[in-house]
């Protein structure tokens, strides 16, 4: 390839230095277009725009390929934990025993709040969203972390630790109030997805029985989930990180972007959309039939992606996992049925097949957490949690770049020309 290319026809020649990559598209430069030839690019929702340049995640959409660091998706959940993942995510290299006992260590001890801030859950209705109340909490976690707001590399450790350690204690504090039920402190004794597991079905009043399947299957989804290059809500983490902004803000700006259905809130819409399907008494087939009917407005929830144009790797591990969850007895087996009936009517659908829709992450993800018992307004803070390594991993190497700038993109202006102002008793 050559190292740069030219556009002509736009009243100035135009000279782009190719910027290359080690896997995946590389890129046109555009930095100097709009100084040089007084055009700007137009690219609506991004879709063919790179943003920057990343080491964190890999993503082949055609191929169905995802890698953290260089890490097939694939080895990661079959070997690896979720606070393993993060480790790597965020710095990179898979850490050695003795850095991993370091790291679980500094993460659990870590992991209470402010006495205060117990108190401050207490505040939200019950029948709060959990993502809001996330978000909140994330903001009200910045107001107590005064020496972890700054851009020294102890502040931005400090802040990556207390991330880590403490959005799940949130996450169940949160859930526990719409409960109305205790806030268990953390116990130290139990692994970090014990914890979260335990702080949110957990009572003062007895000890908590684990289900193996249960834990393995919350730490499998937390990995697939840690990081997905420059999605939605990690995009709005680095816009917002780019203003110089402090990591609580960006992360909760990035909470509040995966909330949206189109996005992170997709788990939760499926089990409504199954549930729906169910309770309507129509055929799969007939629902397909809608989808397909552009007057609807119904998307097949959970199906398609910006990206994959082919099966999401990560669909397909969730998948594996949720016959193994769903014979607890908060399974949805009649669910999941609906939901694999769905996939194979789709799969062999053309309208499918030529817009190249396949299941994605949230297709089965909210089945599976249904199953171990959260209702399904939990399931995009679950969502949260396991994408919390990649947002604090992409911030960081946004702030790590001396060269990084503000984000501000440009626009194609078509609202009206210049006009006069109409004095009021003048305007018809
Ligand atoms: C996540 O970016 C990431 O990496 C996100 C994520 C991550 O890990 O961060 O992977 C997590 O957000 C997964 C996606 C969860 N959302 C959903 O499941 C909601 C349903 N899916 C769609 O809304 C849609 O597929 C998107 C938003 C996911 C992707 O939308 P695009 O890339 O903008 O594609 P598009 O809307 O331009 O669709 C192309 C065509 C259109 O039809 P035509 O205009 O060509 O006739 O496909 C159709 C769309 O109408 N289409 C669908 C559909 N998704 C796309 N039709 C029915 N059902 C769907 N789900």
């Amino acid at each position: 390839m050559s190292d740069s290319v030219r556009i002509t026809g736009l009243g100035h020649d135009f000279e782009m230095p190719v910027v290359g990559s080690v896997d995946g598209p590389a890129g046109f430069d555009i930095s100097r277009l709009l100084a040089t030839t007084g055009f700007t690019s137009y690219d609506d929702g991004l879709a063919n725009t790179a943003s920057t340049k990343s080491a964190i995640t890999y993503i082949d959409g055609d191929a169905g390929i995802l890698r953290y660091r260089g890490y097939p998706i694939e080895e990661l959940a079959e070997q690896s934990t979720f606070l393993e993942t993060a480790y790597l995510v965020i710095y990179g290299e898979l850490p050695t025993a003795t850095q991993l006992a370091e790291w679980e260590d500094r993460i659990r001890r870590k992991t209470m709040v402010d006495e205060r801030m117990r108190e401050f859950f207490r505040m939200f209705p019950r029948r709060s969203h959990p993502m809001p109340v996330l978000a909140s909490g994330l903001m009200m976690l910045s107001t107590f972390s005064f020496d972890s707001l700054g851009e020294s590399p102890r502040a931005i450790e400090k802040a990556t630790e207390r991330l880590i350690a403490k959005v799940p204690t949130l996450a169940a504090y949160g859930y526990k109030n719409s409960r109305g039920e205790a806030m268990l402190y953390p116990d130290n004794s139990l692994s970090y997805i014990e914890n979260f597991l335990r702080m949110s079905f957990g009572y003062p009043t007895e000890a908590y029985a684990f289900h193996d399947e249960i834990t393995r299957a919350l730490d499998v989804l937390l990995i697939l989930h840690a990081d997905h290059e420059q999605n939605c809500s990690t995009s709005t983490v680095r816009l917002i990180g780019s203003s110089g902004a402090n990591i609580y803000a960006s992360v909760a700006g990035g909470v509040n972007a995966l909330s949206g259905p189109l996005h992170g809130g997709a788990n939760q819409a499926v089990v409504e959309m199954l549930a729906a399907i169910k309770d309507s008494g129509i055929s799969v087939k007939e629902y397909v039939q809608q989808v397909k009917d552009k007057k609807t407005g119904i998307k097949l929830m959970g199906f398609g992606h910006r990206i994959y144009k082919n099966y999401d790797p990560r669909a397909a591990i969730i998948k594996q996992h949720a016959d193994a969850v769903m014979n607890l007895k908060a399974g949805r087996r009649d669910l999941l049925e609906i939901a694999q009936e769905l996939e194979q009517a789709a799969l062999g659908d053309d309208y499918f097949v030529e817009r190249k829709l396949y299941p994605n992450v949230d297709f089965y993800s909210g089945l599976i957490y249904e199953a171990m018992g959260f209702p399904k307004e939990m399931f995009t803070v679950l969502f949260a949690i396991g994408r919390l390594p990649g947002w604090i991993a992409q911030w960081r190497e946004l702030r790590s770049n001396p060269k990084a700038k503000i984000g501000r993109p440009r626009q194609i202006y078509v609202g009206p020309a210049k006009r006069e102002y109409v004095p009021i008793h003048e305007r018809d």
